[in-house]
């Protein structure tokens, strides 16, 4: 199947049960003549490939009318799409800050699955997966799975990224004083995340690290941050103001089988700047080590990303 791949899918209810939803199942058995169906096939009734350049969204649909929806997106190595569960988990939980609809985790594993089956099984791929509120005064949300080859990161990765520090305008504890600004949730406005790269390249950079109004280390525009201080890593708590990495729950999980000390806790920006090493970690991009902070050197550990990248590329799961 050439790339890019475009799924869209009819999101179920979140307790519609394939097996046990008539519709779906009968006309399942009818398309596979015979054979029984298995749960991930009976959800491909719900699922509608199409061609990527070709006409796919209402003009009234509110993801590209106000950035209204949520989205994942997940790398897929040689084949294997990565921390399915953790992507999904964090995609309900997004719909439940946002009052959208709780997507269905069976029909999204099964639609991951399908796409995952039909796309090359060599080489790095992007693969974004979106609920949107749907059409303005509709009926149903919208959801659909798009596929691209990754970018080629080896060079960052090997050469890591120069960093800005950028106001994010919030104080700490803002997400629990103020739950409509969605400050936890993967909503598609991106535009703010977009922004704040853009200035980060004005400032002779290429990434950028948000920091509350009161000084604490919250994640860069697409990134969570690992830092090493006084022989522990560190990530700031996801305390509903910012994502909580899949990456970085890969990575923290292989520190720990590894007998390190991996720690999440508030991070003001002074001790940041005082660390042996920060390093920003991603789905896609996976681990770079940060190489300047503001303008000034910064002590860049390209060992340990090399190593977490490897373990990253090596997972099968
Ligand atoms: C704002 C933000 N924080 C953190 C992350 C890292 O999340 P993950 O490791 O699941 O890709 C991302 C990923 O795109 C992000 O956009």
């Amino acid at each position: 199947m050439p790339l890019p791949f475009t799924l869209l899918i009819d999101p179920l209810p979140a307790d519609s049960d394939a097996d046990s939803d008539n519709t779906v199942h009968e006309s399942s058995v009818q398309s596979r003549s015979g054979s029984v169906p298995e749960q991930d096939s009976a959800f491909e009734r719900t699922f509608h490939e199409i061609e990527s350049s070709a006409p796919a969204l209402r003009v009234a649909e509110l993801s590209t009318q106000r950035g209204d929806g949520i989205f994942e997106t997940l790398s897929v190595v040689d084949g294997h799409p990565q921390e399915v569960e953790a992507h999904i988990s964090r995609l309900r939980n997004s719909a439940a800050i946002c009052d959208l609809p709780v997507p269905n985790a069976a029909q999204w594993r099964a639609a991951i699955a399908y796409a995952v089956k039909r796309l090359p099984q060599q080489g790095e791929l992007a693969l974004k997966f979106v609920l949107s509120r749907g059409v303005e005064h509709g009926p149903a949300p919208t959801a659909w799975l798009h596929a691209t080859v990754a970018p080629d990161y080896r060079s960052v990765r090997e050469n890591g990224v120069r960093v800005v520090t950028l106001d994010r305008g919030y104080p700490r504890g803002v997400a629990e004083r103020a739950p409509w600004l969605l400050m936890g949730a993967k909503t598609l406005s991106y535009a703010i995340n977009m922004a704040a790269i853009r200035e980060a390249k004005r400032r002779g950079a290429e990434d950028a690290l948000f920091l509350t109004t009161d000084g604490y280390v919250m994640e860069g525009p697409t990134s969570s941050v690992i830092v090493r201080l006084d022989g522990r890593y560190i990530t700031p708590a996801p305390s509903g103001a910012i994502l909580h990495g899949t990456t970085q729950q890969s990575i923290f999980e292989h520190l720990q089988n590894r007998g390190e000390r991996a720690e999440y806790r508030d991070l003001t920006v002074d001790e940041l700047r005082r660390a042996d090493a920060a390093w920003l970690v991603s789905s896609v991009r996976l681990a770079v080590a940060v190489t300047a902070l503001d303008g000034e050197a910064f002590p860049a550990d390209h060992a340990v990303a090399r190593e977490w990248n490897a373990f990253l590329l090596g997972r099968t799961a």
